[in-house]
């Protein structure tokens, strides 16, 4: 079985990679290296590609026959989806309108989804089940909410067969210390920490301290980037034995505050962390908190790595092992 896998020199896409090689799928990388890097790319089968190019997608598909597709390529900051929606749903829906039609035209009917939790918007219930009502609160969240309904009517039409699959927040790095986080700018709270006690330059900002939560900084469900691939490898094969479309949350259904998991760093690293406390970063809800049941009930999945301790102590590993100050 073969699988292209777009965006797969990214943070979550890497680590899928290995996962496909270690489930047994031969895998072929598209990516554009935008914000991907080569480093991080396992296997031989690599194209650099751009999904804006129609004709470099049926390329793609013509030199490498697919069974199935896993989309990853994606931009994902928030912030700057509010200063630039132009290039957010340009980039995010034609790239992935391409795809499909490349699927189409040759064939292949099996996808899977990077989907995420800024579908649902500020939550009317925690913990978020998949049948929760989605308002996106951002327009990166927009751009994923249309993916996914191109998606249910593509299945009914075309007979598409996908599974979107909603991340909350990726965190942490491969335990065998071969891949990592690498985002630049780092937008995300715990290598933002890490990185804060590495650089000099960089200083941690709280963003917000007076939400409605115990402690008055916002609360996330942490999931590690390993769990999170492995579920993507569990999704292709339930598809391919005949499990029926749909949208799958993968949370680990703890919630932890920014205060939280500070402290956990400290205790991790031993290290003391400085921060100061700034407002709220817009578009930023309370509380994410999600439901596993659909994930462990249709996929069987069990998150092994996803305690907040194995998270950071995996990320620190990495982030430590590219920094000479480590
Ligand atoms: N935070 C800080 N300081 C930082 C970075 C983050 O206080 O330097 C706070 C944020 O305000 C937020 C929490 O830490 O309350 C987590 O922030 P992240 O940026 O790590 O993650 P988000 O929850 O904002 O974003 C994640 C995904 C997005 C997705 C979003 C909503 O990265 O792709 O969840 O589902 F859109």
């Amino acid at each position: 079985m073969r699988v292209l896998v777009t965006g797969g020199a990214g943070y979550i896409g890497s680590h899928t990679v290995k996962a496909l090689h270690t489930a047994g799928f031969e895998v072929v990388v598209f990516d554009n290296f935008s914000t991907g890097h080569r480093e991080l790319v396992m296997g031989r089968n690599v194209i650099e590609g751009d999904l804006m190019s129609k004709h470099e997608v049926r390329s793609a598909f013509s030199e490498f026959p697919c069974d199935a597709v896993m989309h990853f390529a994606s931009l994902i900051q928030v912030g700057e989806s509010f200063r630039d929606p132009q290039r957010y749903y340009t980039a995010n829906l034609i790239s992935s309108l391409n795809l499909l039609d490349g699927m189409l035209e040759a064939g292949i009917d099996t996808f899977i989804f990077s989907s995420s939790a800024a579908v649902y918007g500020d939550p009317e219930d925690v913990p978020i089940l998949e049948t929760h009502p989605l308002r996106p609160a951002n327009p990166y969240g927009q751009t994923k909410y249309f993916v996914e309904s191109i998606l249910q009517d593509y299945a009914r039409a075309y007979g598409l067969r996908f599974i979107s699959l909603r991340y909350f927040n990726a965190a942490g790095a491969d335990p065998g210390g071969e891949l990592g986080e690498l985002h630049e700018p780092e937008t995300h709270l715990i290598p933002n920490i890490l990185r804060s006690l590495l650089e000099k330059d960089k200083t941690l900002e709280i963003f917000g301290t007076d939400f409605p939560t115990p402690d008055g900084t916002a609360v996330r469900d942490y999931i590690h980037v390993s769990d999170l691939a492995g579920a993507h490898a569990l999704a292709l094969q339930k598809l391919l034995e005949g499990l029926e479309s749909g949208v799958i949350n993968l949370g680990a259904n703890h919630g932890y505050s920014v205060r939280e998991v500070i402290h956990k760093v400290e205790e991790v690293t031993g290290r003391t962390v400085e921060y100061r406390e700034g407002p709220r970063r817009r578009g930023d809800v309370p509380v994410l908190l999600a439901s596993k049941a659909r994930a462990e009930k249709w996929l069987g999945w069990r998150p092994r790595h996803s305690d907040l301790e194995t998270m950071i102590r995996t990320a620190w590993e990495w982030h430590r092992s590219r920094h000479p100050r480590g």
